[in-house]
C-alpha cells in the first residue's frame, strides 16, 4: 500500500517537473532561433512539415492530422475561444503530448529546447506578431464532487445539447455527428467521453479548461458564456462520473495512434519508456538531457 503511494508521488513529481513552466533564465536561453529551428527540423517536421503547414511526409498515414501552425489556430489553450494561445499553453502540449494521437510528449527535449521550439512555432503564423494574446480564463478551485453536482452536470449536458455530438451516453457516437469536419477540412469525431485518458490532459482542471475555451479549429465550442463556473465544474463532475473505462492499451501502455508514433517519433517514444523504467525503480525526476545525448550517440549524430 505504502509502496503504491510512493510510486504515485514519484509519478506526480516527474510529471510536475516535466510540465513546469521553467525559470526566466531557461526562457531567455531559449530565445535562440537557430536552436528552435534545429529542434523543430529534427523532432517535429516529419509530421508538422518543414513549413509548419501540417503536411510532413508522415502526415498522410495518420488519421488525426498533425497541426498546421500557419493559421495560428490552437486547440489547447487557456485563453478565450478564437484567441492565440499563451506560450505556456504550447509548452504544456509539447511536454505532455496529446493522448491517443501521434503527438507524443516530447520529453527527449530539455526544458530549454522545448521553449526554443515554442518560439520557433510562433514564427509560422503572423498572428503572433499582429495580435496580442488575451488573458487566460480563470480556473476556480473544484467544488467537492458529490452526487448532487453530478446530477446538475447531467442536466446541463442535456440542456446544452452536448448529446448532439457526444451522444446521449457520451460515447461520441451521435448519428448527427458522423460527418463533422475541422477547420482544415479533415473529418473529426467527438471524443468518447466514457474513456480515459483525455486529449485535454489528466486533471479535472484540464476538462474545465476545455469546456471554458473550446477547442478552436474543431466543432467543440466554448461554454464560458453559456455556463457559470459552477455549472462548468458540474459538467466536469458528470464527465468524470461516466469516464469509467480506459482506452484499449497497446504496448508500453500506448493508446490509439500513439502506437503509430512509436515508429515515426522513436526518440520521444524512448524517452517516455525510459521515464517509465525510472519510475519502476522509484527514482526521481527524469533526466531528459541525458536521454537526448544518448539517443544522439546511438544515431551517430
Ligand atoms: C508523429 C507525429 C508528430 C510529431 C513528430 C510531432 N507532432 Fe505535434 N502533433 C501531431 C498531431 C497528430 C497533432 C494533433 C493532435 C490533435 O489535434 O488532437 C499534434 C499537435 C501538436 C500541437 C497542438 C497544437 C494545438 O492545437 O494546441 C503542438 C503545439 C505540437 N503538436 C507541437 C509539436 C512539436 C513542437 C513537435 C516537435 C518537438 C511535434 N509536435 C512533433 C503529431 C506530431
Ligand atoms: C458541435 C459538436 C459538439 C458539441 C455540441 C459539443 N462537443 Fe465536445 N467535442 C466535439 C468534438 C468534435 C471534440 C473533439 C475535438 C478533437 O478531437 O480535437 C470534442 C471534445 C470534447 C472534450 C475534450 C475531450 C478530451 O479528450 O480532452 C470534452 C471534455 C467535451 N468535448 C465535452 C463536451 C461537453 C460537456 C459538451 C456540452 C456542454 C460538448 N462537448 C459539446 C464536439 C462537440
Amino acid at each position: 500500500m505504502m509502496r503504491k503511494h510512493i510510486l504515485l508521488l514519484a509519478v506526480i513529481s516527474i510529471l510536475g517537473s516535466a510540465v513546469g513552466s521553467g525559470s526566466p533564465r531557461v526562457v531567455r536561453a531559449a530565445e535562440d532561433p537557430a536552436l528552435g529551428e534545429r529542434i523543430y527540423r529534427e523532432n517535429c517536421a516529419a509530421c508538422h512539415g518543414e513549413k509548419g503547414d501540417g503536411k510532413g511526409p508522415e502526415a498522410q498515414r495518420l488519421k488525426t492530422k498533425p497541426r498546421d501552425f500557419t493559421t495560428g489556430i490552437y486547440k489547447f489553450r487557456s485563453t478565450p475561444s478564437g484567441s492565440l494561445p499563451l506560450d505556456q499553453d504550447i509548452f504544456r502540449t509539447i511536454s505532455r503530448g496529446v493522448r491517443g494521437t501521434s503527438m507524443l510528449a516530447q520529453l527527449q527535449l530539455s526544458e530549454q529546447e522545448r521553449w526554443a521550439v515554442v518560439n520557433y512555432l510562433k514564427t509560422f503564423s503572423k498572428r503572433f506578431k499582429e495580435e496580442k494574446s488575451r488573458q487566460a480564463i480563470a480556473v476556480p478551485p473544484a467544488p467537492l464532487a458529490n452526487s448532487k453536482l453530478v446530477a446538475l452536470g447531467k442536466s446541463k449536458y442535456e440542456e446544452a445539447g452536448c448529446a448532439q455530438c457526444h451522444g446521449a451516453d457520451g460515447k461520441g457516437d451521435a448519428p448527427s455527428a458522423k460527418d463533422l469536419k475541422d477547420d482544415w477540412g479533415h473529418p473529426i469525431t467527438p471524443v468518447d467521453l466514457t474513456l480515459k485518458p483525455f486529449k485535454s490532459g489528466p486533471n479535472p482542471e484540464d476538462l474545465y479548461r476545455t469546456l471554458s475555451t473550446g477547442l478552436s479549429g474543431t466543432p467543440m465550442p466554448s461554454y464560458a458564456d453559456a455556463f457559470s463556473p459552477k455549472d462548468r465544474w458540474a459538467l466536469v463532475s458528470y464527465i468524470l462520473s461516466i469516464a469509467t473505462h480506459e482506452r484499449a492499451r497497446g504496448m508500453m501502455g500506448l493508446v490509439g495512434e500513439e502506437t503509430q508514433a512509436m515508429m515515426i517519433d522513436m526518440r520521444a517514444a524512448m524517452a517516455g519508456m525510459m521515464g517509465g523504467r525510472r519510475m519502476m525503480r522509484g527514482g526521481g525526476g527524469m533526466m531528459n538531457r541525458d536521454m537526448n545525448e544518448m539517443m544522439k550517440d546511438m544515431m551517430g549524430r
